[in-house]
């Protein structure tokens, strides 16, 4: 669970398309390193990052879903693509597109988590900001999270059924359809 966090202030914060935000985080997604350009956009200091939980710059608009989606994804081994709204210490928001991927031991054991974020095409985030909203709205419909993130999850699963994709085809067609546009 999140701790209390900033209170978001409406005021969106970008950041330049050349530039990558970096993260690693032990197994658990504490993290283990931050790189100058998640310091900056972020705003917290570095000796405020590490050893946090990730979901210190968690946005309360976010689905749950979506982060569940991405955990069951890593913890099997594999990397996701995912869009993903922050919240910065000043209350600004920022959307970044994620690429997280695990990183295994010689045994081949999940030893953490290392993610890298691009700055997504305007397109894309108007368009993924609209089915968070609708994920986030059927969400708080319920009265507890877990029912909550299980219906979320169906409309997830009926809106991209529909359109014969799971996330992961969704994200990268909607990153292909924002680089075209
Ligand atoms: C490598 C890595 C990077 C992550 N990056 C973010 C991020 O940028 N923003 C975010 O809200 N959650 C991120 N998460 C997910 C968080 O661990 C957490 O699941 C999420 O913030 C939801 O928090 P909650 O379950 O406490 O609500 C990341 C996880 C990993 C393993």
């Amino acid at each position: 669970m999140r701790q209390v966090g900033p209170t978001p202030s409406g005021i969106e914060r970008t950041f330049g398309d050349e530039e990558i935000i970096v993260s690693k985080t032990d197994r658990r997604g504490f993290i283990t390193y931050a790189n100058d350009v998640f310091v900056r956009v972020s705003g917290y200091r570095e000796d405020e990052l590490l050893g946090k939980p990730h979901s210190i710059i968690r946005h309360p608009e976010m689905p749950r879903i979506v982060f569940r989606v991405l955990w069951q994804t890593i913890e099997r081994g594999e990397e996701i693509f995912a869009f993903v709204n922050n919240l910065a210490a000043d209350g600004a928001n920022y959307w970044v597109l994620a690429h997280i991927s695990p990183s295994f031991d010689a045994d081949g054991r999940i030893v953490g988590y290392h993610s890298n974020r691009r700055s997504p095409r305007r397109a894309a985030i108007t368009e993924i900001a609209a089915l968070y909203e609708r994920l986030r709205a059927e969400e708080l419909r319920h009265h507890s999270p877990v029912a909550g993130m299980e219906a979320s999850g169906q409309l997830l699963a009926h809106l991209l059924g529909a359109r014969d994709q799971d996330y992961d085809a969704f994200v990268w067609d909607l990153i292909n359809r924002a680089e075209a546009a």
